[in-house]
């Protein structure tokens, strides 16, 4: 079901399975903010897990060592356009009965032996936001197998009406039966939307090809880790990001592409280290080592469908004159 953001997603999918104040949600660290921040909307409290350095995503044995009696969910995250290990995962959260939700917000298309990213968990997100495979603008979905989930996902999405008939062709009073918002996908937008999905598979190859093309070309630095997707999953490279284990050289590699006008950024800064987290969570109350060292070590840089092989080879050759200057 189509929303007005990713944010409103997760945030909904929460009401929606009732989740509130004593609940415990584990999440990364290691994400978008607004993956931590959608279980503070909803007054609960966010505990967050380590990473494993293979995919990024959340570690099962960190996920273990924080349920406890309270613990009522599970949210990973599938960063970048990849999944997490996400069968193991569902595995821990059917053993200690938690409801598992994917933030897929990144990774719309990308598949795990076989399987589609939103078909694992008990619901999934997505994102359409402007940095997204698939954008239209701002915009975000749901998807879930639950019809009990999805009705109330209806519900909440507009206003807790319950809409037979779309709501501006209908002459007829309106049921309210539950406390909604308005975080609707406009039809515009989904109209964007559509024409969109119908080009995700030519967008994935082409991203997937320019990775390609990177990879082949980046891999000959030995200070680069460039991204490796475990056997069976499949990458469509929402983001390329390297790895350079030395965080001051990352630092440096990141001053000499903005000097040579290429955009390249830190996805992700953990979330506990934020203003926000810090003032409201002491940092000690986390042990978190994994998501510090990699998020001191990553470099997402520019990669994008229609990119050129002069734009792909100055990408390259700004990055080989840093390595041979230092
Ligand atoms: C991992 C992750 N979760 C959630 C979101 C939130 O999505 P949106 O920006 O559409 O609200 C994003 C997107 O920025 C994201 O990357």
């Amino acid at each position: 079901m189509e929303y007005n953001s990713g944010t409103s997603a997760l945030h909904a999918s929460l009401i929606a399975y009732g989740f509130g104040p004593n609940d415990e949600v584990i999440v990364p660290s290691f994400s978008f903010i607004s993956t931590a921040n959608s279980v503070l909307f909803v007054g609960a409290k966010p505990t967050f897990a380590d990473i494993e350095e293979t995919t990024f995503g959340l570690d099962t044995n960190s996920i273990k060592s924080k349920i406890n009696k309270n613990t009522k969910c599970i949210i990973p995250m599938d960063y970048g356009g990849m999944s997490c290990n996400i069968f193991e995962i569902k595995e821990v959260a059917r053993k200690n009965n938690l409801v598992l939700i994917d933030d897929s917000a990144e990774s719309l298309g990308s598949s795990v032996n076989g399987k589609k990213i939103g078909s694992i968990a008990d619901l999934s997100i997505f994102s359409f936001c402007g940095n997204k495979v698939l954008t239209t603008g701002e915009g975000g979905a749901i998807v879930t197998d639950s019809k009990e989930i999805y009705e109330k996902i209806k519900l909440i999405r507009s206003h807790g009406r319950v809409d037979t008939v779309a709501y501006f062709d209908n002459s007829s009073e309106s049921q309210y039966t539950y406390l909604g918002y308005n975080w609707r996908m406009s039809t515009l937008t989904a109209a964007l939307g559509i024409s969109q999905l119908q080009k995700l598979d030519k967008i994935i190859k082409m991203r997937q090809e320019n990775a390609k093309y990177l990879s082949s070309r980046l891999s000959k630095f030995s200070q680069i880790k460039v991204p490796n997707p475990p056997s069976g999953y499949d990458h469509i490279y929402q983001l390329y990001t390297i790895r350079i284990s030395d965080s001051k050289t990352r630092d440096k590699l990141h001053e000499h592409l903005t000097r040579k006008k290429i955009f390249s950024r830190v996805y992700f800064s953990p979330i506990h280290l934020t203003q926000f987290y810090k003032e409201r969570f002491p940092t000690d109350s986390w042990v978190l080592p994994v998501t510090e060292k990699i998020s001191q070590q990553v470099l997402t840089i520019p990669l994008y469908p229609n990119m050129t092989l002069e734009e792909k080879e100055y990408l390259v050759d700004s990055i080989s004159e840093f390595f041979e200057s230092t």
